[in-house]
């Protein structure tokens, strides 16, 4: 199937955040061979290439020039693994929460924790997308790529792909190298529940926790605090949870209450920047069309603003939570078209 190129085209409707850009050229591919079409039409034209999956982790701040490829692909293989394990590769055009529950209907365990995040399977590894107690790299084995300068096809195992804390190669050294094309991820056929994540192990408390119950409450917790981007648009955390030295943990109080923290496998602790924006008083604000979530005020929510409103609101945060407790904020998402 020969390649549609569209100019000048709307992404409103493809990213979580509803927000108004557009793409100098645009196409969606349906396979692996169409994607190596686009990469030849967009090298042959010296065109950047953008990829796209959900939109569920991105700001689009303005137009985006060069060519935006919307990654379609769909399907799910099976092979065998050692022990009581099966490993299972998903398409990159694959919705996440979709497949979480093919998964559980299959018997295949693993993902319960990681219920209802939004975006697709090829844009998991690159945040190695993570909630309630598990992340992505806990069950990743490898994934398949094309390698954007040559069109050559690569398969990465797990410790080529450097995760990390919402973090992996390719926002590092890879990063807008590879086109992620298959995920492959190692599942449990014996029932296994973990439920280490403490909102979690309150919501199941006397209960005895099976892979579909533990789906269920990551589900009601997710509804209560995270809003349904189709509602109201968002990309669930606009900002990286910062991890500071024990020393400055003190200084983390105000009336008394410490901010929560989780201590690290490096004696660094994990701070949570939902607290440090909600001590701003940000929490439930409004900047004109954008504006802090009211449940959760590590989630900015889009009424219907620009971009450039919506980093407007971010720098203020940035700003506000250095000036109080001299902490640096990172944002979660990545930012495409800025100035
Ligand atoms: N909190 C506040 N104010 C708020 C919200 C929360 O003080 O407005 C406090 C809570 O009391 C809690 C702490 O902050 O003690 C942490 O809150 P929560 O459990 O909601 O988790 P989070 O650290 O804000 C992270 C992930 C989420 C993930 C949850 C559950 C990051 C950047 N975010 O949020 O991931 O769902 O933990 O595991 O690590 C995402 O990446 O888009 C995302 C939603």
């Amino acid at each position: 199937m020969s390649l549609d190129i569209r100019h000048q085209a709307s992404l409103q409707n493809l990213n979580s955040l509803s927000l108004p850009a557009r793409a100098e050229n645009f196409c969606q591919v349906k396979d692996t061979q169409q994607l190596v079409s686009a990469i030849y039409y967009a090298t042959k034209n010296n065109l950047q290439i953008t990829p796209l999956g959900g939109g569920s982790n991105m700001v689009l701040a303005g137009d985006i020039a060069g060519l935006v490829v919307h990654v379609d692909i769909k399907g799910v293989t099976t092979a065998p693994a050692a022990g009581a394990f099966i490993d299972v590769t998903f398409a990159a055009g694959e919705n996440w929460h979709q497949m979480v529950e093919y998964c559980l209907q299959q018997g295949w365990y693993g993902l319960e924790n990681l219920s209802l995040i939004p975006g697709n399977m090829g844009a998991a590894p690159i945040q190695n997308i993570g909630a309630y107690g598990v992340e992505l790299c806990d069950v990743f084995v490898s994934l398949h790529a094309i390698d954007i300068a040559s069109g050559d096809r690569v398969k990465l195992d797990h410790k080529q792909c450097g995760f990390g804390y919402r973090d992996s190669i390719f926002k590092q050294a890879y990063k807008d190298r590879y086109l992620i094309t298959h995920v492959c991820l190692r599942l449990s056929t014996q029932p296994t529940t973990n439920i280490s994540y403490p909102a979690l192990a309150a919501a199941l408390a006397g209960i005895t926790p099976t892979p579909q119950l533990v789906s269920q409450a990551v589900c009601e917790i997710r509804r209560q605090k995270l809003p349904d981007p189709t509602n109201l648009p968002n990309v669930g955390s606009f900002f990286k949870n910062p991890i500071v030295a024990k020393s400055d943990l003190a200084r983390l109080v105000i009336n008394n209450e410490a901010a929560p923290s989780y201590v690290q496998s490096d004696g660094r602790y994990k701070i949570a920047a939902a607290w440090l924006i909600d001590q701003c008083g940000f929490r439930g604000q409004r900047r004109g069309p954008v504006g802090v979530h009211a449940n959760q005020a590590l989630v900015l929510v889009n009424y219907g603003g620009t971009g450039a409103q919506l980093m407007a609101l971010a720098a203020e945060i940035q700003d506000a939570v250095a000036a109080k407790f001299a902490i640096d904020l990172d944002l979660e998402p990545r930012v495409y078209g800025r100035g």
